[in-house]
Parts: C-alpha cells; structure tokens; sequence
C-alpha cells in the first residue's frame, strides 16, 4: 500500500497542513482567487497589508512588467484595520486553514496599535510585520537600522499573543544585523523577501513608467537573490523562514525548501497563473514521492555545500 505523505509542518504552536502559502499583496484581498483556488488547500493566507487608517495608494500608473517579473508601487492601498476586522475577518473564519495578517504603520505606535486591534481575533494565526515597503514614506525606515528594527518586533511582541514574523527586505543595508535583531527581539519566524526598487522608462514619453518612479522589482527575476538571502538566514540562526522572491513552479518552490524554507509564499505567480499555488503543492508532492520523502521535514535543509565554499559568503570588499 502506498504510503501517505505528511506535509505538516510546524512553527511554535502552529501546525501548517503544507508549506505552501500567498505573498502579502498578491492574492486579493478576500474572496477574489476563491473561483481558482480552494482556499483551505492552502497551508496558510497572508493577507494584504493593513494599516491603522485606509490608504489610497499611490497615483497610477503604479505597474509595469519588466524583463522577469515586475515593477509595482501600489503603496499599501488598503481599506484600514476597522474595515479588515468588520469585513474580512468574518470571511476568513470559516476558511479552514491559517490566516497570517500583514500589518504596517508609521510608527511604533500605529505597530502596536494594529497588533492590539487584532489580538482578540481568534481566527488570527499570526501576524506579519511589513517593516521593508519601498513604496511607501517610511516604509522601509524600520528595516533600515537593527536598532530601530528590534524596538518595533519589541513592542509588538508585548502587545500580542499571536506569533510573529518579520518581513524584510535586501535593501537593508546590514540585512544580517536586522535579521539578528528582530530575532532577539522575539519574532517567531522571519518573512524573506519584500520587492527591491528598480525603475523602467518609457522612451517615447521620456517618463518613468512608474508614476513615483521607482517601484518594487518581483517575480524570478528576484530569485537568485531570494535564495541568496534565505540561505545567509539559515546558516547563521536558528529561525523559521517563510520564503518568497520568483515562486512561479513547484521546482521553485522546492529550491527554497531545499535551502531551508520552512513555508514558501507564491506571489507574482498568481497575477500570471491564479492556480499557481494548487500546481505548486502538487508538484512538490510529485517531487517528494519520485525521491521517497516521507515527509516535508525531511526535504527541507538538505541543500549540500562543501565546507570550503562558505569563504564565498564572506562580505564583498
Ligand atoms: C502587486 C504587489 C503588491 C504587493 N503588496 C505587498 C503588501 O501589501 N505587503 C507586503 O508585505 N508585500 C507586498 N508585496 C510583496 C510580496 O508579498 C513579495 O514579498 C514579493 O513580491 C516577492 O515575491 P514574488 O516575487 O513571488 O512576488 C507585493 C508585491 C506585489 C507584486
């Protein structure tokens, strides 16, 4: 008889049915992929980034496809926490898998106060701290210094019961000291990688092709750095990593665990092909049973490398 296999993973108290989950941003912001996707299929959702009060976003055109992925500065449009907790929550109840909120402020305070908001929520599996959009003023401020880094996880950690992860973001310029701080700090996992600025021109205009200039860089043209990072994490601490940057196959998929993922998050995937993260799932299944893993834990971290190539992760300079 063929034996099942076991995709559970675990992070603290919580059981993820399988690693595969949505980036923040790019999967609606409620029911709009639910004609694709059977969302309890998922090992979690990660919503759209909520903030304190609703954001307009930035003026259009606010994206542009480049070679690989894609420019966007959407900047946090969202309809604010009141909204989230009246009308998105009750939706999310009764998905039957995990939701992880995305929360971003301007302060410590406006952290705090979003983490406060949604404590009581017991559909609430965890929160993601968006401290690395470069869309948005100030947005990456607290991604920018360890110090400033450790005081918002800090005081988000007081303020909430529910798990933690970090989101963070290559430009900031002492990743590793960032990564080292939020941790001490007491996030639960870290959320690797946010969007890297880039810019596009039109020739014929003479004019950005992104109306704040620059937007966040996406999709595979940001893997190889995705992967680069996660496993600079992962050799140096001890921490669950949700893992994202260009997650388009289960292939993909399977680099990042492999270098040590514990979930991965499918992102500018779903705009191309919304049943991206169903294929995804699958294919890692097809992978496990063609190498006879047993199970998820056995896949991730079984990337080899030879003693001697780790002077290459030494800085540049
Ligand atoms: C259109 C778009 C909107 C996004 N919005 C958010 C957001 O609101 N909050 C956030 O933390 N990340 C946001 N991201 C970043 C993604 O969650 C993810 O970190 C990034 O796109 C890398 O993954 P990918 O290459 O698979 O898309 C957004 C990305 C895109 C393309």
């Amino acid at each position: 008889m063929a034996k099942t296999i076991n995709l559970t993973i675990k992070i603290g108290n919580l059981t993820f049915k399988n690693p595969v989950t949505v980036a923040s941003g790019t999967f609606g912001s409620k029911d709009e992929y639910a004609k694709y996707v059977d969302y309890a299929k998922l090992g979690a959702i990660v919503t759209k980034t909520v903030t304190r009060k609703p954001r307009k976003g930035n003026p259009m055109p606010r994206i542009f496809e480049t070679p690989s992925g894609m420019l966007n500065a959407i900047g946090l449009q969202n309809k604010g926490i009141d909204d989230f907790i009246e009308y998105k929550i009750p939706y999310f109840k009764k998905v039957k898998t995990h939701l992880i909120v995305n929360i971003a402020g301007e302060s410590v305070e406006d952290f705090v106060y979003l983490a406060k908001k949604l404590d009581p929520e017991k559909s609430v599996s965890a929160l993601e701290l968006n401290i690395s959009c470069p869309n948005v003023k100030k947005g990456l401020e607290f991604c920018a210094k360890p110090e400033l880094a450790y005081e918002v996880v800090k005081a988000v950690k007081e303020a909430t019961k529910h798990p933690i992860f970090t989101k963070l973001s290559p430009e900031a310029h002492d990743f590793l000291g960032v990564a080292d701080s939020t941790i001490r700090a007491g996030s639960d996992g870290l959320s690797l990688i946010n969007t890297i600025r880039g810019m596009a021109v039109d020739i014929e205009k003479c004019k950005p092709q992104i109306a704040n200039v620059f937007g966040g860089l996406s999709g595979p043209a940001i893997r190889p750095i995705a992967l680069r990072y996660l496993h600079e994490v992962k050799r140096r601490f001890d921490i669950p990593v949700m893992a994202m940057g260009g997650i388009m196959t289960a292939q993909d998929a399977l680099e990042f665990l492999i270098t040590g993922a514990h979930l991965i998050s499918v992102g500018t995937a779903n705009f191309v092909n919304p049943k991206a993260t169903m294929e995804i799932l699958e294919g890692i299944e097809t992978y496990m049973k063609r190498k006879g893993h047993q199970s998820i834990d056995s896949v991730r971290g079984t990337l080899k490398v030879k003693p001697d190539s780790e002077s290459l992760l030494a800085p540049a300079g």
